[in-house]
């Protein structure tokens, strides 16, 4: 039977991460790899989505509401002009969003630039959109912009370029040095830019958020997506959007129609309620953001662990095995599982190009409740000898 699939199906295969979840359940091991909050999401958002199921908001819908308070947010932010009615599609999360993206441009053969490393779901959507991903190295220990390398991976065929900011799984925020050299490649090689901007409001140490959509000329060569997964702590809720020049939004919402109909109405209906959220909301979900990853960074920090650069946004730290220790990052994570009871997750997964270092990072996420962080630093701090280094170098 197995002939009978796809080309596209048979590329995908379970990721080492998966096998090392099913060692990380049976262990009963503290989860600092999965890229989603283990704490509650705000009461006030959810008795909105409770509220709306019993109101009886439970049919296929398309919440404009959503798309209007997304015009004051662009506004507001990045000095954006957006049309309510014509520039934006609501989606099941930024995944589809992304998807629909890849969808509405990508004709096969069509090339999109994807810094390396980068968040895995890019690659196999241009794939499943018969494009071809084609990768631009960030440079280690800052994950820094090399604009030769960058001019250096356009061809004849580039179509797009993928740009995450606050970025998975680095925690860099590209500066605005950065999007001038990556807006002005767009311009001159009249190419489309995909941002991914799901972590605009975790974001550290005073640090802006710049969406590449704000500077000269971006406008309207760029989709912005991005969703209320991280912000409002609700991954599951699956509400995302795309916002883009009205012939791109309207062909991804023609695509998500067909794909998926309409996003969850009841999460829809909360979204209102989430993204009228006062300002205080965002500067204590940095906050609290900020004290975790200072928590985890001192931890890493303490037990060895390289961790050259510590994140500007989202809520990971990529932290480098220390030198001393021959394993690579999925044995590492093995015995982190096996002799610590924590998981996390080896960086091998968001290298798509071979670097000398590529199995030398590991990715903690800090999204979790302080009790899961204490829990974790105890169960991590039995790695370490009398003399301070970890046990199984
Ligand atoms: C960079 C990045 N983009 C997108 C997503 C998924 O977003 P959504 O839940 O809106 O589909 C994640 C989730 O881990 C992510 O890290």
């Amino acid at each position: 039977m197995e002939e009978k699939l796809s080309s596209i199906a048979k590329t995908l295969k379970p990721s080492p991460i998966q096998q090392l979840s099913f060692l990380a359940e049976r262990c009963n091991a503290v989860n600092l790899a999965e890229g989603f909050p283990d704490f509650p999401a705000p009461p006030l958002i959810k008795a909105a989505a409770v509220s709306a199921i019993t109101s009886d908001f439970n049919q296929y819908r398309h919440v404009q509401g959503i798309c209007d308070l997304l015009v004051d947010k662009m506004k507001q932010m990045h000095g954006l002009d957006v049309d309510p009615l014509t520039d934006i599609a609501i989606c099941c999360g930024q995944t589809e969003a992304f998807a629909a993206t890849m969808f509405a441009i990508i004709n096969p053969g069509d090339e999109v630039i994807l810094f390396d490393p980068s968040f895995e779901t890019y690659a196999t959507c241009i794939s499943m959109a018969g494009g071809v991903p084609v990768y631009v190295a960030l440079d280690p220990p800052y994950w820094t912009l090399d604009k030769v390398k960058l001019l250096d991976a356009f061809t004849a065929k580039t179509k797009a370029l993928v740009l995450n900011s606050p970025h998975n799984p680095t925690g860099k925020v590209f500066n605005m040095g950065e999007l001038e050299i990556i807006a002005e490649c767009c311009r001159t090689k009249d190419c489309i830019a995909i941002t991914d901007e799901v972590y605009e409001h975790i974001i550290y140490d005073n640090e802006p958020h710049i969406s590449l959509a704000s500077l000269p000329g971006m406008q309207n060569r760029t989709v912005i997506t991005s969703s209320l997964s991280k912000t409002y702590s609700v991954t599951g809720w699956r509400v995302g959007w795309a916002i883009g020049p009205s012939c791109i939004a309207s062909a991804i919402r023609n695509i998500h129609t067909k794909v998926t109909d309409s996003a969850p109405a009841p999460f829809q209906e909360a979204a209102l309620t989430a993204l009228r959220s006062p300002p205080e909301y965002y500067r204590s979900l940095r906050m609290e953001y900020e004290s975790k990853r200072d928590f985890v960074f001192k931890l890493l920090c303490r037990m060895g662990f390289q961790v050259e650069f510590k994140p500007l946004g989202s809520f990971f730290i990529f932290a480098t095995i220390p030198e001393t220790c021959k394993l690579t990052d999925v044995e590492f994570v093995e015995q982190l599982i096996k002799e610590a009871g924590v998981v996390a997750v080896p960086g091998c997964g968001f290298f798509h190009t071979k670097h000398d270092y590529d199995n030398r990072y590991i990715r903690f996420a800090f999204c979790k409740d302080d009790a899961t962080l204490t829990s974790a630093a105890l169960k991590m701090r039995q790695l370490v000898d009398a003399s301070g280094r970890l046990r199984f170098l």
